[in-house]
């Protein structure tokens, strides 16, 4: 009997193309990382991959309108959604850093008052509160870095790869909160009732494959 075909929800940000090349040597080749198209749904082999917003992609996974995904940790952490997280994979690496202007001084304190602009309000409360400190959190959805340079914000809680954007916009970094990778997140339910089509997926992406 041939296999069911798989939901898998894959970020469209920047790590689309290191997931399609993954993706492409674990067995699933595809071109999407090169289309120039609006199209956000592409059958490939016995796969439907579905182009999501990154933050979006765990809740897709979680409410089953995706069998599984692939997606950074920063957005598994910050979604807080009911799913199994099975294997990290060795793409997407970054990290996620607290950062201020370069001629600030930021000494963190237990107690202290302190503005924190960033995509990661969940992430950025725990970390603040592991210290006792209740931040002001701004919500910001992009170029989160200006924060800083405009009063906006005291430092910003967010995510390096190269440091360019950092290094760019005179900021340093304080402290680092969290390293991060791509994971594989698995829907609940699909786990079961899809469970050799969605092994044979973790399989084929544990292989030992050379990046
Ligand atoms: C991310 C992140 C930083 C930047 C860091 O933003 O929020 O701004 O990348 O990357 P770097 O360390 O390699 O310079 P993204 O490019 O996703 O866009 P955004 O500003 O719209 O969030």
């Amino acid at each position: 009997m041939q296999n069911k075909r798989v939901k898998i929800a894959i970020s469209k940000g920047r790590i689309l193309n290191e997931v399609c090349a993954y993706l492409a040597k674990a067995g699933y080749p595809n071109n999407i990382g090169e289309k120039n198209s609006r199209e956000l749904v592409f059958n490939v082999k016995n796969l439907q991959i579905l182009a999501c917003k990154p933050s979006d992609v765990p809740k897709y996974v979680e409410l089953g309108a995706a069998d599984c995904g692939i997606v950074g940790s920063d957005c598994i952490s910050e979604a807080e959604c009911d799913i199994y997280e099975p294997i990290s994979l060795p793409i997407g690496k970054c990290k996620m850093v607290l950062a201020c202007s370069k001629n600030k001084k930021l000494k963190l304190k237990s107690g202290m008052s302190i503005k924190i602009g960033t995509k990661y309000p969940k992430i950025t409360r725990a970390f603040f509160l592991k210290q006792s400190i209740t931040p002001e959190i701004v919500f910001l959805n992009g170029s989160v870095e200006l924060a800083p340079l405009t009063g906006l914000a005291d430092a910003i809680v967010d995510i390096t790869e190269t440091g360019s954007t950092i290094k760019e916009n005179n900021l340093k970094i304080i402290e680092t909160i969290m390293e991060i990778s791509a994971k594989v997140v698995v829907n609940k339910t699909s786990f079961r009732t899809l469970n050799k089509e969605i092994e044979t997926i973790i399989s084929a992406l544990t292989k030992k494959i050379k990046i």
